[in-house]
């Protein structure tokens, strides 16, 4: 269930912060000037306004959103994000969003399985602050203790980590993948009584696509694929998925980034079975 369509806006906001919330994660909040709803899972598209911005666009997950700013969190990983972390408070920034397909809402008869990896936590907290329940287990996977962002996540939540550095005191982190921290917690719930949201690196996908086989719940992914546009012109960010036992290519920005697992049978193929998920 998704619900009625949000329409997305086109705003040029302020940046009112954008600091380190770990060794690795940033969070930068933008006064859109204008109220900004959406639902877990979705994104927006960033820019430096005018002839000075980037060439294509980058996208990110919705962290939050109240009154008039919209929250991110994101990493380092190239020109366009290292420009990001540079950016002081006043300085202006291009948004287009909400855009894409969320997770699914919460349904009474079963309970969710939030996975989380990496730059892959903002969808999954988003919808853990607005639905979770009591039943839900949150799973979060960082490299080391360092990198987790513990001052947005709440006590429900269940941290991995590849290596124990780097952990403040009074923390504690399970050393392994988070689809094994998940397999290590009481009382998951049966077959048919959960469902497994995701987001993270392809290998967190396939893990959390396996498990949930394993235990007959259900699966939605986030896929984080390279975007030129956001909303479905450029095509660069198409994949394939199986409906109705037909092969088509579907856009990631728009029937995605949240897919069915059934959807994707191809997730399974590349590693061989070996189970494992990297951060
Ligand atoms: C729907 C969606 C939601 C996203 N949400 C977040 C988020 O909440 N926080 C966050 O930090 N990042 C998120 N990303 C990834 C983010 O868009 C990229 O990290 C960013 O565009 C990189 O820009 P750059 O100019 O710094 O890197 P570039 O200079 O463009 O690339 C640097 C390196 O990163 C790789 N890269 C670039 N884009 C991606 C991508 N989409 N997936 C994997 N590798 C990539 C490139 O191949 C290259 O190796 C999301 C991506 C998508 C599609
Ligand atoms: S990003 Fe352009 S079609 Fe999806």
């Amino acid at each position: 269930m998704i619900g009625t369509p949000i329409s997305p806006v086109s705003a040029v906001g302020r940046v009112t912060a954008n600091r380190y919330v770990s060794s690795a994660f940033l969070r930068l909040d933008i006064d859109l000037g204008l109220p900004f709803d959406f639902r877990p899972g979705q994104f927006a598209m960033v820019n430096e306004p005018g002839p000075g911005g980037w060439t294509f666009s980058r996208p990110f997950s919705v962290l939050a959103a109240a009154d008039q700013t919209l929250s991110l969190l994101y990493r380092v990983v190239g020109r366009g994000t290292a420009a990001l972390a540079e950016l002081p408070a006043g300085a202006s920034l291009q948004v287009l969003g909400p855009l894409g397909t969320p997770f699914p809402a919460p349904t009474a008869e079963r309970s969710a399985v939030l996975l989380g990896g990496g730059v892959g936590l903002p969808p999954v907290l988003a919808w853990c602050e607005r639905w979770g329940r009591k039943d839900d287990i949150a799973c979060f996977g960082a490299r080391d203790g360092a990198e987790v962002p513990w001052e947005l996540l709440g006590p429900r939540w269940h941290v991995s980590v590849d290596r124990p550095n780097g952990l403040p005191p009074g923390r504690v982190a399970f050393t392994g993948v988070v689809t094994g921290l998940a397999r290590t917690l009481p009382g998951l719930p049966g077959p048919g009584r959960a469902d497994i949201l995701a987001c993270g690196p392809l290998p967190l996908l396939r893990a959390a696509a396996r498990l949930a086989q394993e235990r007959g719940w259900g699966c939605y992914l986030s896929l984080e694929e390279h975007m030129g546009c956001g909303y479905g012109v450029c095509k660069g960010c198409v994949v394939p998925v199986v409906r109705g036992g037909s092969v088509r290519n579907a856009t990631c920005c728009q029937e995605g980034p949240v897919f069915a697992a059934a959807d994707l049978p191809w997730l399974g193929e590349e590693d061989g079975g070996r189970g494992e998920d990297t951060h």
